[in-house]
């Protein structure tokens, strides 16, 4: 020890009393510094500064899930979520080129569940005189609480956008069928086949079966596809319909699917088509044995798959509509002359239920009667309340070609033309049909085959059949039958 130091012994001995005091602030910043660092109210970590944990706090682990020890020698970078990966590099880059400005952004860090957490990530560089960059300090704040919130929140916005939209899907669409609405939908009519077609209404209901309804015109095939969707528990969302014969091919793949804007010339909004309407609901698709072939196996597909594309698009759409067809047609005669797909028809006839003509269900006649009735007379603000018995069995004892649809004109026009509160009904006028010539005589060879196929217990061909004692080739007669809607009664 030289001269020089023994002087400085003195010196601080001197001094020793302030150097005690100097070493206490020392301590004591150097401690306050460490709480601070332990302690704070968020993640604290010092990083090199490539962004090589050097240091955690406690609470760093709390959030993380993962112990102190094992976040250290890790990457900043890499507690990220792979989303945001990149983020905390570049903020780490960042903070590097500017040798200290501090940074700030939301992250999502990884938790050991597997999970994820927000957090908002403070970062700024500590440099030591010239020698440049020395370390990373940096605050992780945990934000996830309210960040979920806010998603919360967004999917609760973004659902009801979703729920308005197909709100002003729905009630543009009600608007146009508002007036093709038929105002009664309940089935009316208690005899043997209506109550074995409203149990059969009853079990398929529950389910989202396709049904296929098959019936000559007028049976009521529409009030039995409302039945079924007002019992269904979509009953509380319209049902959509569709009626293939009353739209020109070119215009139903639009309708059913929709198309994009652009999709062709003059195609410039976009529209939805009835499949996304019903979504949720059930589409009624009506006359569906006049489906274009062409666009049948599209309609496999959704039926199947419940996808599909609307024109012009390549988003697929998946949707959850529940389907019921109707046709007044021989599906499976459609099928054997190539005009209906034979994978379509099965697909289509999980549940067929038959909707029998009026003729074979007499018994029901007099309850439509009076519900029609009374349905008019309210409308017109009528009073009838009596219908004479040889009305009644007049009514009764027609063969209703036009089944309940013809049934129901009939008394439109009865009760119009009645002036007291008795019901009067043209009969012979009617049987005949004045202004309807064609009808009345489909009616009378309608009745006659009907006769002749009775006493040859339903037989066309052959020897004695329906056809030989009708003088006509068998062709010929079933396809009378068909155009007339004759089958054969189970
Ligand atoms: N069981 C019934 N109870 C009450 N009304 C009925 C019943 N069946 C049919 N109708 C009425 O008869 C008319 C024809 O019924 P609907 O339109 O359902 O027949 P459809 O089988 O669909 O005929 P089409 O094959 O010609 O389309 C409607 O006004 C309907 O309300
Ligand atoms: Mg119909």
């Amino acid at each position: 020890m030289g001269h020089n130091d023994t002087r400085d012994i003195d010196n601080a001995d001197r001094h020793s009393g302030a150097a005690a005091g100097l070493r206490a602030a020392l301590r004591r910043s150097e401690s306050w510094f460490r709480a601070f660092f332990e302690d704070a109210p968020a993640g604290t970590l010092i990083a090199s500064p490539d962004g090589l944990l050097l240091s955690v706090n406690q609470r760093m682990s709390a959030i993380t899930g993962v112990a102190e020890a094992e976040l250290v020698g890790r990457s900043l970078a890499d507690l990220a979520h792979p989303d945001d990966n990149d983020a905390v590099a570049e903020m780490i880059a960042a903070v590097g080129e500017s040798q200290q400005a501090p940074r700030a952004a939301e992250h999502r860090f990884l938790t050991a569940d597997g999970g994820h957490r927000w957090v908002l990530l403070g970062l700024t560089g500590h440099a030591v005189g010239e020698r440049g960059l020395d370390a990373l300090l940096g605050l992780v704040i945990d934000i996830d609480e309210r960040k979920r919130g806010e998603e919360e929140l967004r999917d609760a916005y973004e659902k009801i956008a979703e729920l308005t939209r197909r709100l002003e899907r729905e009630n543009q669409y009600l608007r146009l069928e508002a007036d093709l609405e038929y105002h009664h939908d309940e089935i009316v009519g208690r005899g043997p086949l209506t109550t074995k077609l409203l149990r059969q209404v009853e079990q398929v209901a529950g389910t989202r079966s396709t049904v296929l309804l098959l019936g000559e015109t007028g049976t009521g095939k529409e009030v039995v596809a409302r039945a079924i969707h007002n019992v269904s528990s979509r009953s509380d969302r319209a049902m959509v319909k569709i009626n293939c014969a009353a739209l020109p091919p070119s215009l139903i793949e639009q309708e059913l699917f929709g198309r994009e804007k652009g999709a062709f010339t003059g195609a410039d909004t976009r529209q939805a088509g009835r499949f996304e309407v019903a979504d949720g609901s059930t589409l009624f698709l009506d006359e569906v044995g006049e489906m274009p072939i062409e666009l049948q196996p599209k309609l496999l597909r959704v039926l199947q798959e419940q996808e599909f594309e609307r024109i012009g698009g390549t988003t697929t759409l998946r949707v959850d509509v529940r389907v019921i067809g109707a046709t007044n047609r021989d599906l499976a005669q459609l099928v054997r002359e190539g005009r209906f797909r034979e994978d379509l028809y099965y697909r289509l006839n999980v549940f067929p239920i038959t909707v029998s003509p009026l003729r074979e269900r007499r018994e029901d006649i007099p309850l439509l009667v009076h519900a029609f009735v009374k349905e008019f007379a309210a409308e017109m603000d009528r009073r009838i309340d009596t219908i004479p018995a040889r009305v009644m069995k007049a009514l009764e004892g027609h063969s209703w070609p036009g089944n309940v649809r013809e049934l129901r004109n009939v008394i439109e026009r009865a009760v119009i033309l009645s002036p007291g509160p008795l019901l009067e009904v043209d009969i012979p006028e009617m049987a005949l049909g004045r202004d309807e010539e064609p009808t009345a005589l489909d009616a009378a060879q309608r009745a006659h085959i009907i006769r002749i196929l009775e006493r040859t217990d339903w037989r066309v061909r052959g020897r004695g059949g329906a056809a030989e004692l009708l003088e006509v080739k068998p062709t010929t007669l079933e396809s009378k039958m068909l155009r007339l809607g004759i089958s054969r009664p189970r």
